[in-house]
């Protein structure tokens, strides 16, 4: 293992790394907070392989599809290798964590394996790579990821993510999170705020909280700390207009904690709150703790206190040994609840997890077909919903400019529908009222009153 490394000026030369991410928000912000760090070591952060001096993917291992897409763009680089044997190849995140030293055996041209909480000593270790040489692997599970943020660097100036609590302690029997994350570990308020509270300085306007299990926020902390506290907390600092907290769990989403959101005004009325499925039998064989009929009167009780609350799910088809009548539980939760908009996942069987053990039995052209019978639904109902909206008025925190047409703006309400409207950009991070006029299943679009 590495310990203290005195940077000389020599290694603090230009630098340049391509960084690409898969998978959740959470990787995602590990990856923006890996390059901060990098940028503060002289890194320059270049778009394309080709120019790159360090080559890192932060990988995801939820489902078998995510961990092919990394393989195959791995094997794509071999070439680039063979050209430029001092290019310095990565893995970071989950998949790093989950294959460890199989990787080199399957890759050999990849120099470095780094899991999901070694990220904050990245500069060190492509230091060791250059001066030692490759496959350096860091996958320490004891390690407790502690890293100084530099808010200077994220992609959306007026917006950002936070990481409040990491990993999981649920294991649901199909999910590999727990494995790869490891054991929930809550940062304290005073931490959180002092990072919320640079980000607001430095021009943010609205935070998102980020946790795999973010209900369980204070578990081990000293003094029955709770996410409903955290929240309070954060609504007094001044500056911030907006609080989102993703992603809750149904079995440990408190009614306090709603009766909470209801009262703190820059709490967005907002839940994403996976359901996974209708069927009482396969959320059992699932182990979420909880059934449909549970899953139905939280969210009345959610809607009874914070009339326009939003609320956005996950469902995955094809568990093993779901059957006909159970998808059609799903399909009725999905038709009653009237979500704002769902991911619907095809069940992969994930090595370790406990449903591994169990025969994937629903052939791939059936969960296929129940991915797009959901999808379709689902797609019905966002588009009915975003039609209630034609001529409302809604609170949009503009973010930039839209990518399918640059002269206008796009952004967010606080129920996290997008909107696209006309307006320049002297309108960027300010919080402006948009009619709506026209709407898709996915988009709202207006223009500024
Ligand atoms: N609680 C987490 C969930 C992470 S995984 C969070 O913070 O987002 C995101 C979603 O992937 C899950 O809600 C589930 O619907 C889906 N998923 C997890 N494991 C899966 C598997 N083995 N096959 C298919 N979908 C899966
Ligand atoms: Fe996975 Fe369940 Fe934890 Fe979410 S709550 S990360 S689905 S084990
Ligand atoms: Fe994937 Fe890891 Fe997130 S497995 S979903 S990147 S926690």
């Amino acid at each position: 293992m590495i310990n203290s490394i005195n940077f000389t000026d020599k290694d603090r030369q230009y630098k340049t790394v391509f960084f690409e991410t898969f998978g959740c928000q959470m990787n995602k912000l590990d990856a923006e907070l890996s390059l901060g760090l990098l940028q503060e070591e002289g890194y320059k952060i270049v778009d394309t392989v080709d120019g790159a001096d360090v080559i890192l993917f932060n990988t995801c291992s939820v489902r078998q599809h995510a961990e092919d897409k990394v393989y195959s763009h791995l094997g794509a680089l071999k070439a680039l290798k063979k050209k430029r044997p001092e290019v310095i190849v990565g893995v970071l995140g989950c998949m790093a964590q989950k294959d460890g030293e199989s990787i080199f055996k399957r890759m050999p041209h990849v120099d470095l394996v780094c899991g999901t909480r070694m990220f904050s000593r990245l500069p060190e270790l492509l230091l060791n790579i250059k001066n030692h040489g490759s496959h350096v692997i860091a996958i320490d599970e004891d390690h407790i990821v502690n890293v100084k943020r530099a808010v200077t660097y994220r992609p959306n100036f007026y917006q950002a993510f936070v990481t409040v609590i990491r990993g999981c302690d649920n294991f649901c029997s199909y999910c590999i999170v727990p494995y790869v994350r490891g054991r929930e570990i809550s940062r304290t308020i005073p931490d959180i705020k002092e990072e919320v509270q640079a980000l607001v300085s430095s021009g943010c306007k609205e935070i998102t909280l980020l946790g795999q299990n973010i209900n369980t926020y204070g578990k081990g902390l000293n003094g029955n700390i709770t996410l409903g506290d955290l929240l309070s907390d954060l609504n007094d600092l001044d500056g911030i207009e907006r609080i989102r907290f993703v992603t809750s769990h149904p079995a440990d989403m408190s009614r306090d904690l709603i009766r909470t959101m209801s009262r703190l005004e820059k709490v967005c009325k907002h839940l994403h709150i996976p359901a996974q499925s209708g069927s009482d039998l396969i959320l059992n064989k699932m182990k979420r703790g909880y059934t449909a009929g549970y899953y139905r009167d939280l969210i009345s009780y959610a809607r009874e206190l914070i009339p326009h609350i939003s609320v956005a799910s996950d469902f995955i088809v094809g568990f093993p040994g779901e059957t006909d009548e159970d998808f059609q539980e799903t399909v009725q939760l999905m038709e009653d609840i009237r979500f704002q908009n769902c991911f619907i996942f095809k069940y992969s069987p994930r090595t370790g997890t406990k449903a591994a053990e169990l025969e994937d039995d629903v052939t791939d052209e059936m969960k296929r077909a129940r991915n797009m019978r959901l999808l379709e639904l689902q797609k019905g109902i966002s588009l009915e919903e975003n039609k209630k909206l034609i001529g409302r008025v809604v609170e949009v925190l503009a973010e930039g400019a839209s990518k399918s047409d640059s002269n206008k703006l796009t952004g967010r309400t606080r129920q996290n529908h997008i909107v696209v409207f006309h307006g320049s950009r002297e309108f960027v991070g300010k919080l402006v009222n948009v009619l709506i006029h026209e709407v898709t299943d996915l988009t709202l679009y207006g223009t500024l009153t």
